[in-house]
């Protein structure tokens, strides 16, 4: 079995994706499969052979050629953060091209890596989240009209984002154009939430032997303001798995990402994060490529679970290939 680690990507997690690309390509069972690392980059793809030599991908048909001969993927790791492969694009193209990819299909990647549109699709099902407002790029923006719904402080967001690029924690009138600033960088919508104090913390659910499973629950110390870059990847913020809530709390928090992921027919791995704001847990979003590099969430959550990240992957692999 011929597999594709997709990784990299054109957002500004590109860095965060190869790291955790490189995670996967050094757990992947050699046994089972012989992996390509496959860099989609804004230039070119490519994709690495288990001596560094690179070859140039065919985007019409996703192959290469290697000693004369033509090499086709039987399947695509897609550990892409952000676009394209966590926003629908890759999956999109893949589908067409009849290529088994690892995460949920592109309807349900575009979804989610919309803030805006997951809150509003899960809302009717009873899911507590902040409140939010909505701006597109070239909106008048009244700040004060924003400020008096959501209150302070609060989080400006670019909508379309991962790993804390775009947003900041806003205290007063004052700081809200360069958080705007902020944000529009990363995307042309902006997602204004209410700030909910209370404990965060990060659900992994995946199909685990066909079994759709909560992993253990970890939670977030951020020591920045909150968990920002710095805190998710230069070691700013301890991350406790298991997380220190009551077992009520864990099995409440676990039932609702499980119906997340049910409810929005995600695939493979997923990690979705909530804050216990009031005693009650309230969606933030969930993370449909999360990341697998040495310091995220999904390796930490595994090991607690006592499952290697050699059987992961494996597991992942067969179930997009079933
Ligand atoms: N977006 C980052 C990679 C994560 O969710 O882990
Ligand atoms: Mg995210």
């Amino acid at each position: 079995t011929i597999v594709a680690i997709a990784m990299g990507g054109y957002s500004s997690e590109f860095q965060i994706s190869l790291n955790s690309g490189n995670v996967v390509y050094k757990h992947i069972d050699l046994e089972k499969y012989t992996p390509y690392r496959v860099h989609i980059l804004k230039e070119e793809w490519l994709a690495f052979d288990d001596e560094n030599h690179s070859y140039v991908i065919n985007k019409n048909d996703f192959s290469f050629i290697k000693q004369g001969k033509t090499i086709r993927f039987d399947v695509v790791f897609n550990i892409i953060h952000g676009t394209p492969g966590e926003d629908g694009k890759l999956q999109a193209y893949l589908e067409l091209l009849n290529i088994p990819q690892t995460a949920c299909d592109f309807y349900s990647a575009a979804l989610t890596f919309n803030k805006r549109d997951t809150i509003s699709v899960l809302k009717p099902y009873g899911i507590k989240t902040a409140t939010n407002v909505f701006i597109n790029k070239g909106d008048t923006v009244n700040v004060n009209q924003i400020i008096s719904k959501v209150g302070l402080p609060c989080f400006v967001k670019a909508n379309k984002a991962g790993s804390s690029f775009g947003i900041s924690k806003v205290y007063n009138a004052e700081e809200f154009p360069k958080a705007l600033d902020v944000a529009f960088k990363e995307d042309d919508e902006v997602l204004v939430e209410s700030f909910l104090d209370g404990t965060e913390v990060s659900v992994g659910v995946i199909t685990y032997n066909t079994t759709i499973t909560a992993l253990p629950i970890t939670e977030i110390v951020s020591e920045n303001d909150f968990f920002d870059y710095e805190a998710k990847y230069n070691g700013q913020s301890q991350e406790i798995t298991p997380a220190r809530i009551s077992d009520a709390q864990r099995d409440e928090v676990q039932q609702i990402a499980i119906k997340i992921y049910k409810t929005l027919k995600l695939k493979g791995l997923t990690r979705a994060e909530f804050i216990f704001h009031n005693n009650e847990p309230h969606f933030l979003e969930v993370n449909t490529c999360p990341g697998l590099s040495e310091a995220s969430i999904i390796p930490q959550q595994a090991a607690e679970a006592g499952i290697s990240l050699k059987d992961l992957f494996s597991n992942v692999i067969a179930a997009a290939m079933h």
